[in-house]
């Protein structure tokens, strides 16, 4: 069973995500618990204050430390080698999250994703709680419930038995560093377009061959980085730790 712990001043935003389609069966199947913290339970003034001016100046609020770190460390455990799991800040300052991370951090036992808002988050609170950080592309939402749940759906499918079809995981795209080439169901004719002959000839290796040649094709034309790197990088850079760190320590 994995852990998912997520710190969000919004807590509203992750519940009914947690508990419907897929990540509810996995709840229900007991390969995943996945529960939202509300941070202000961890404040200690009448107002419930998470946020304060930056030291220096500057436009916004920042998220201050002793509640996110109140919080953390109630959840996952102080910092260090006797923690569970990995504590991870969603920031578009990380790295950047892919399959391979998704695949590395679904053999995790515990996870707690501590999401931010506002303009971020006071430097101590992460160089004392947070294990790494972690982005999910090159653009700038306005916090990281969002990408929290990205990553909780991307890991949760990923677990032994959430799926119905292991299958499916094999054959999909970027599982191989290619993507998945076209694919078809009924009716065999839409709109005069017709489905591949080959598709319905029964020939199972036919089948295999036609649907590999379509990935690779469709892997040049849209994403030859993926070729690339699969020939660069021996093993594949999918097996790096998610702190950037080579993992033997
Ligand atoms: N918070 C705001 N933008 C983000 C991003 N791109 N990835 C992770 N967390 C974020």
């Amino acid at each position: 069973m994995l852990r998912i712990d997520v710190i969000t001043i919004f807590p509203g935003l992750l519940e009914p995500f947690a508990s419907e389609s897929i990540m509810g069966i996995a709840q229900e199947r007991g390969k995943v618990q996945i529960r939202a913290h509300n941070l202000r339970d961890w404040t200690t003034d009448k107002h419930n204050t998470v946020d304060a001016i930056p030291y220096g100046g500057g436009a916004g609020m920042l998220m201050k430390p002793e509640p996110l770190v109140a919080a953390i460390e109630e959840i996952a455990g102080p910092k260090g080698p006797q923690r569970e799991g990995k504590v991870i800040l969603l920031s578009p300052q990380g790295r950047r999250f892919d399959q391979g991370m998704a695949e590395e951090l679904a053999r995790e036992s515990a996870l707690t994703l501590v999401c931010g808002r506002y303009e971020g988050i006071d430097q101590r609170a992460i160089d004392v709680a947070v294990d790494c950080e972690v982005s999910i592309g090159d653009y700038v939402l306005c916090g990281g419930e969002v990408p929290a749940m990205a990553m909780i759906e991307a890991i949760t499918r990923l677990l032994p038995g959430v799926l119905g079809n292991a299958e499916s995981l094999d054959t999909e795209s970027f599982q191989g560093s290619v993507l998945e080439g076209p694919q078809y169901t009924r009716p065999a004719v839409f709109r005069d377009l017709e489905v591949p002959a080959v598709l319905r000839s029964g020939n199972h290796a036919a089948v295999a061959s036609w649907r590999k040649e379509r990935a690779l094709e469709r892997t040049k034309q849209r994403r030859p980085d993926l070729l690339d790197e699969e020939k660069t990088n021996q093993p594949p850079a999918r097996s790096e730790e998610p702190d950037g760190s080579d993992g033997k320590n």
